[in-house]
Parts: C-alpha cells; sequence; structure tokens
C-alpha cells in the first residue's frame, strides 16, 4: 500500500477588516477547498447568503496577491460578481476560488451587497 502524496498546502493572509478580523489572520489550508470554507473555518464570519451556491454575491473578496495560481472566475461567477458592492478587477466570489496550494492576499471589502443595503 501507498501513501497518497499530501496536497500542497495554501497560505492565506487576510487584511484586517474592522468587523470580520480586526487584526487580520493568516493559516495554512489544505489546496482543493474553497476560500469560503477555510475562511469560516477560521472564524472569518463572511457573508454567504446563497450558501455558496454562486448566487448571491455576498461572499465577494479581493485577491490582492497570488490572484494568477487561481483557476480564472467562470460565466457564474462573473455574472454575480457583477452584483458585488466594490467591484474591482481583482474581485473573486469565495465559494468559487478553490485553492492551489499558493500564497495569496485576500482583502474583504468594507461592505457586501447586503450590508450596503442595511446603512
Ligand atoms: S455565497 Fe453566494 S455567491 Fe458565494
Amino acid at each position: 500500500m501507498t501513501d497518497k502524496p499530501a496536497k500542497p498546502m495554501t497560505h492565506v493572509r487576510v487584511l484586517p477588516h474592522e468587523d470580520l478580523c480586526p487584526t487580520g489572520v493568516e493559516f495554512d489550508a489544505r489546496s482543493g477547498r474553497t476560500l469560503i470554507d477555510e475562511l469560516l473555518a477560521q472564524g472569518i464570519e463572511i457573508e454567504h447568503a446563497c450558501e455558496k451556491v454562486c448566487a448571491c454575491a455576498t461572499c465577494h473578496v479581493h485577491v490582492r496577491s497570488g490572484a494568477d495560481a487561481l483557476a480564472p472566475a467562470d460565466e457564474d461567477e462573473e455574472d454575480q460578481l457583477g452584483d458585488a458592492w466594490g467591484l474591482e478587477a481583482d474581485s473573486r466570489l469565495s465559494c468559487c476560488v478553490k485553492l492551489r496550494g499558493t500564497e495569496l492576499v485576500i482583502e474583504l471589502p468594507r461592505f457586501t451587497r447586503n450590508h450596503a443595503r442595511e446603512r
């Protein structure tokens, strides 16, 4: 019996966000998992109104570094991103981003689509 090779780890650095992680967070995550699941596992309560099925854009993040190593957004993600608050060129939906053994720097937008409406 042979051991399966270990999946590469992805080092994720989340920049400080006033409400969700005031001092920022750094962690290693197993590749193959979605970014949102790893953020939630770290206690970062990022919104996911559609339960992570790429239908709400509340899980929007900015990938400030490392985006080149990720699979590009597909058509569904691009469609949903159009509704994200604070859309920028590096915007992604964290429920659609599969980690791939690289280093990522993530910034959480100040608001989500839902919060922007409430304030
Ligand atoms: S959780 Fe709804 S689009 Fe990601």
